[in-house]
Order: structure tokens, then C-alpha cells, then sequence
């Protein structure tokens, strides 16, 4: 591993904005259905940023929403230290980032305990849908994690991941709440919407269309 993953990767180990899946034991288990009680000490509702990367959405949302959490999750420790610094220099209390599979986000959270998810340009996965974070191995997943009508949001580049989400939101009989196939044509302005990711940056730069589906299980 090149010498500056490798010293990133130990740096957020000492953030107290960011938890590893690889520290923790039964002497210093997850916080696992006391994330409101032990780590934002709040009330408020728990938003999760998938496949966040270097987690411009988490802290993004979290400056437009003081008065929820967001807890940021990749495998990635060099790509999560970006958002780490960045919330810590701002001193972000609402923000926290998390370095783990999401394949294993029920060891992470308890039932119930998210109100909200949003999925940024995930690997669209074309070869493999079981892969794809919005199929219905990963919805089922996140199923028992949600509260009652809470939303699942994906951004996305890919038309495939798109069409693909649209097929399985109608199979399932889920209930879609926006469909927007080209967010600068069509809400340019919405705040949400405008924040900007890295691979947001580079599809943009290649004059890529970008997608936005948010829907309920
Ligand atoms: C294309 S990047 C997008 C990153 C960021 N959302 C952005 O828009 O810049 C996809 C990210 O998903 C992460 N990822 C893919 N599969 C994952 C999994 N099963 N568990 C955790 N992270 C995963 C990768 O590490 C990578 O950072």
C-alpha cells in the first residue's frame, strides 16, 4: 500500500469522528443501537451516507441540517480521511464517518435506528447486480435498519444503475417519491442536489447526465 494510504488508514484511527469495523472487539464493541445515546448524545434522526468516498454529502447535509446526524460509511480509510479532516476542522459534531463493508451494516446499526439513506455514485456493478448497492439483497438489508417511511436516495451517473434501481423500485412495489433523470436540467438550484463529489466532478467534466431517484421500501 503506497506510503500515504497506509498513514491515513492510522491517522483516522485516532479521529474521534471516525469509527474502524478493524479496532473494535467485545471490550470495545460498535455503538450498535446507541448511536443517538452514546456518540451524537441527541435525539435526532440518523441519516447514512453509502459508499461515501471522501463524504462530501455527509458533510454537506450536515451544514444544511444541524438538527440531524449523518454517519458516513466506505471501506476506503484514505478516502474517508478527507471527510474526517474536514468535518473536524469545522468542528461538525453531527458528522461521524464509519470504515467498513456495507455488506455488514447490521452489525453497525440496531432496528429502527436510520431515518434516512442516501447512496452516492456507487460502482454501478454492471457486470454483477447482487452487487449493486440498491438491489434487493442490499434493500433487504437496509430494511430492518429504517424506520417507517424513511428514504433511500441514489445519485448516480450511470444510466444502467438508474434503470436498474427503476426496475427493482416497480418489482418490488416500492413507492418512488422524485425521479429525476438530469438534475442540472431539471433542479439545477435544489440544494441537496448541488452538492458535488469527487466522481461527481469527473462525470460532470465528461459531460455525463446525473441521476436522482429517492424512494421508500
Ligand atoms: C465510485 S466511488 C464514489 C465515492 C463518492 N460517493 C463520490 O461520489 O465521490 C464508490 C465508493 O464505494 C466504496 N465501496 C464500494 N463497495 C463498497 C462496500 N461494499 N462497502 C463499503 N464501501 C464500498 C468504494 O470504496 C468507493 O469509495
Amino acid at each position: 500500500m503506497p506510503k500515504i494510504k497506509e498513514q491515513r488508514m492510522e491517522e483516522i484511527r485516532s479521529f474521534d469522528n471516525t469509527f474502524d469495523w478493524y479496532d473494535y472487539n467485545s471490550s470495545n464493541p460498535f455503538p450498535k443501537g446507541n448511536w443517538n445515546s452514546e456518540v451524537f448524545k441527541n435525539n435526532n434522526p440518523i441519516v447514512l451516507e453509502l459508499a461515501c468516498g471522501k463524504g462530501e454529502y455527509s458533510v454537506g447535509l450536515g451544514k444544511l441540517y444541524p438538527e440531524k446526524n449523518f454517519v458516513g460509511f466506505d471501506i476506503k480509510g484514505n478516502r474517508l480521511w478527507v471527510g474526517a479532516q474536514n468535518a473536524l476542522a469545522q468542528g461538525m459534531r453531527n458528522v461521524r464517518f464509519f470504515r467498513a463493508y456495507i455488506d455488514h451494516l447490521n452489525q453497525f446499526f440496531a432496528e429502527k435506528e436510520v431515518s434516512e439513506i442516501w447512496i452516492i455514485f456507487p460502482d454501478p456493478q454492471l457486470k454483477k447486480d447482487r452487487k449493486k448497492l440498491t438491489s434487493p439483497k442490499f434493500l433487504n438489508l437496509y430494511k430492518p435498519l429504517l424506520k417507517a417511511g424513511a428514504t433511500i436516495n441514489l445519485k448516480t451517473d450511470s444510466p444502467e444503475l438508474y434503470q436498474f434501481t427503476k426496475e427493482v423500485i416497480e418489482e418490488e412495489g416500492l413507492t418512488v417519491l422524485r425521479d429525476v433523470s438530469d438534475i442540472y436540467k431539471e433542479c439545477s438550484n435544489d440544494p441537496e442536489l448541488s452538492i458535488k463529489t469527487y466522481y461527481e466532478q469527473i462525470h460532470l467534466k465528461k459531460g455525463k447526465k446525473i441521476k436522482f431517484l429517492s424512494f421508500t421500501l
